[in-house]
């Protein structure tokens, strides 16, 4: 088997991974807990990632592609240029346009959008933002697109209350400091709505139970009604 890690040294953890150098061993546990659950209809699919929560998605578009999937778009945000993980094969549109502008996994033929915080490319502002742009020329056919995203914590949570507003379904990669992965530290719960609970909810583990949730059941990323 062959794992690709892409990592960002930003504490003490991707600061030793970052030492590591080759024929060096390590020990993975993995995979863990529950993925995308890829719809069988034919809804278009919208993969929203931001930073260091790119990496999946670019995964889950190999995935697509795989499976004959056609009706795929990709949307990466980043604070500036230098920060998105991928590599672009050609200049990504500033309006919001999808182009085929990135090389994915497998060759995978979707086009993109790319969104950077400081506009040194594609879309100026974030990936949330360019998915209300797209959504607003493109994104109101009879068939609305289910959302597949990952990104840091703030962005999940517009994404959801975006998402929502424009009625698309979402599901959601959450992060969670994770100590054990197995279900014993704790360290990784989050709220989801469970309605045979006297409140309505119950903790759930990010490392099993996710990190994979849909929105509404995430009581802490969307206002839902009833809650
Ligand atoms: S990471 Fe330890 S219980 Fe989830």
């Amino acid at each position: 088997m062959h794992v690709r890690v892409l990592s960002r040294a930003v504490g003490p953890g991707t600061r030793w991974l970052e030492r590591l150098r080759a024929g060096d061993t390590l020990d993975i546990t993995g995979p863990l807990g529950r993925g995308f659950r890829i719809p069988t209809d034919d809804a278009p699919l919208f993969l929203l990632g931001g930073g260091v929560g790119i990496p999946p998605l670019l995964y889950l578009a190999r995935r697509l592609h795989e499976l004959g999937r056609r009706d795929v778009l990709v949307c990466f945000g980043a604070r500036t240029r230098d920060l998105l993980p991928v590599r672009l094969v050609q200049e990504p549109a500033c309006d919001a346009t999808p182009t085929r502008c990135v090389e994915l996994p497998a060759s995978a033929p979707y086009p993109a959008i790319m969104a950077t915080d400081d506009g040194s490319v594609g879309w100026r502002g974030s990936a949330v933002d360019a998915l209300r742009a797209w959504h607003a020329r493109h994104g109101r056919g009879d068939r609305p697109a289910a959302v597949f995203t990952c990104g840091p914590e703030a962005m999940l949570k517009a994404v959801a209350r975006t998402t929502r507003a424009l009625g698309l379904s979402c599901q959601l990669c959450i992060e969670r400091k994770m100590g054990c992965g197995l279900g014993t530290c704790l360290s990784c719960v989050v709220r989801v709505r469970d309605t045979s609970q006297a409140m309505g909810w119950r903790w759930a583990l990010a490392c099993q139970d996710g990190p994979v949730f849909d929105r509404d059941d995430l009581l802490d990323y969307a206002v839902v009604p009833g809650t």
